[in-house]
């Protein structure tokens, strides 16, 4: 910043030197440094497989994609492959919590930095509320092929199918925000567990699938055209979200430096590969039109006859969901807790329970209002507004990285991003093109929920944040 700028713009565009962050996360409440690359990697496919893959599938390849939904997960995986390879060079540069709020406070200033926190309530939060969605509609699936079903009024939004409340997906969230309250970590073995049954799932589902695939299901492999392809990505974008939640962990990384690059780059491989098949072989199986079902996965299986393997799909995926659940709980609550302790939001938000240790405030906030999200809408609108958030998230990190290379060159990079400043703008390029793919009824929603956030920034944040030393 100008040394002639008036006081305000020196104030709201202040950033944070990586120094005095990497040592704030030392000493006596330092975190313990256990992580290695592997389970990085699993706890990367842990956050990002759920949902996307067993739920909005479905929704996308009935009403975007149809059979190519496979092109609509190769576009979104490459967007976010360019969006890791930036995430990976803040993550081993900047090795702290905090994920892309602390990269936005480092290399655009603090007013960058509220914006993208306030952003990322929606990647966060708001996926909370569209994976207990997807939660439900599996849970509701499981209990009908055991016989039991359960009121209309019980399981939909007001105005889907004689809908009151999502109940199950209140349930799953006030369970997940007890557990979180109590203590209950993510342990890294747990989490492995619940992915290898999770990938064990679609092994299955591939496997089962395959020789029952019909070519005559691929035809025609555009019915809604090339636009549709490029919808389908948007929405499938989803399913890709949460590998940048393996950035969040870089003050538990043994070497953050070396690891955090593959675990962000190495699930997101994973993630990609499956998803590209089981794209494959649904479409192949089933008429895409007939896809616009809650647990289109399961479906599928029981459509060709093997309602065993529907039904053990359901378990897996239900599983597999819960650990997504957990994990963007657990992220948002650490988010928000970051951003007050730099002092952008109440300090009542970074109270520790004197027994639990955990900020219950904070985990209570947010899973009341997951909750009455979730109960109330429908899956698409939800998701469609964690995917533009999420982009947004995307672009502010690349802008980050072409940023920091000019006003910083001299800062250690472990991990450099590759022909810098092409990789960053693809990403911008990218992410702006799904973006303006999106209904414009979500680019409505998004500017609006922007512009509330820049109202609470200048009532609050920006006079009583403290933490910043203007570089
Ligand atoms: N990628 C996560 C899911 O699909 C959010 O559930």
């Amino acid at each position: 910043m100008d040394e002639r700028s008036s006081p305000t713009l020196r104030r709201i565009f202040r950033t944070k030197s990586i120094r005095q962050l990497v040592e704030s996360t030392g000493g006596e409440h330092a975190l313990k440094r256990v992580l290695n690359p592997f389970e990085l990697v699993l706890f990367g496919i842990g956050a990002v497989v759920g949902t996307g893959i067993f739920v909005i599938t479905g929704v996308a390849a009935a009403n975007f994609a149809g059979p190519a939904l496979v092109v609509s997960f190769v576009i979104s995986g490459i967007v976010c492959l360019f969006a890791a390879l930036c995430y990976a060079e803040f993550a081993a540069m900047v090795p702290v919590a905090g994920s892309a709020y602390t990269y936005s406070y480092v290399s655009l200033g603090e007013i960058w930095a509220w914006i993208i926190g306030w952003d990322l309530f929606l990647e966060y939060s708001v996926a909370v509320a569209a994976v207990a969605i997807g939660w439900s509609g599996y849970v509701v699936n499981l209990l009908r092929e055991l016989g039991i079903t359960l009121p209309a009024a019980l399981v939909n939004p007001p105005g889907v199918a004689g809908g009151l409340i999502n109940l199950p997906a209140v349930l799953i969230i006030a369970a997940i925000t007890a557990l979180l309250i109590l203590g209950v970590k993510e342990s890294a073995r747990v989490n492995a567990v619940i992915v290898v049954i999770k990938v064990a799932v679609i092994l299955l589902f591939l496997y089962l699938g395959f020789s029952h695939i019909d070519p005559v299901n691929w035809n025609p492999f555009l019915p809604f055209g090339w636009g549709g392809v490029v919808t389908g990505a948007a929405i499938i974008f989803f399913a890709y979200i949460g590998f940048d939640a393996v950035s969040t962990t870089a003050e538990e990384v043994r070497n953050p430096q070396r690891d955090l690059p593959i675990g962000l780059l190495g699930s997101l491989l994973i993630a990609t590969m499956l998803y590209v098949a089981v794209a494959l072989v649904l479409t192949g199986i089933v008429p895409y039109y007939e896809l616009n079902v809650p647990a289109p996965v399961s479906f599928a299986l029981d459509q060709i006859g093997i309602p065993w393997g529907g039904a053990l799909v359901s378990v897996g995926a239900l599983l597999g969901i819960t650990s997504v659940l957990l994990v963007l709980l657990f992220g948002q609550t650490r988010i928000i807790f970051a951003m007050s302790r730099d002092g952008l939001l109440p300090a009542a938000f970074r109270k520790v329970h004197p027994v639990f240790r955990t900020p219950v405030n904070v985990t209570l906030l947010v899973g009341l209002v997951t909750a009455a999200i979730s109960s109330l809408l429908p899956l698409g609108s939800v998701a469609e507004l964690v995917n533009i958030g999420t982009l947004a998230a995307f672009i502010i990190v690349s802008a980050g990285v072409i940023v920091l290379r000019h006003t910083r060159p001299e800062t250690p990079r472990p991990f450099r991003v590759p022909f810098v400043p092409v990789i960053p703008l693809l990403t911008i390029f990218s992410c702006g093109y799904l973006i303006v793919a999106l209904p414009t009824v979500t680019h409505l929603r998004f500017v609006i929920w922007l512009l509330i956030g820049l109202l609470v920034y200048f009532a609050y944040g920006s006079r009583r944040s403290g933490a910043g030393d203007v570089a």
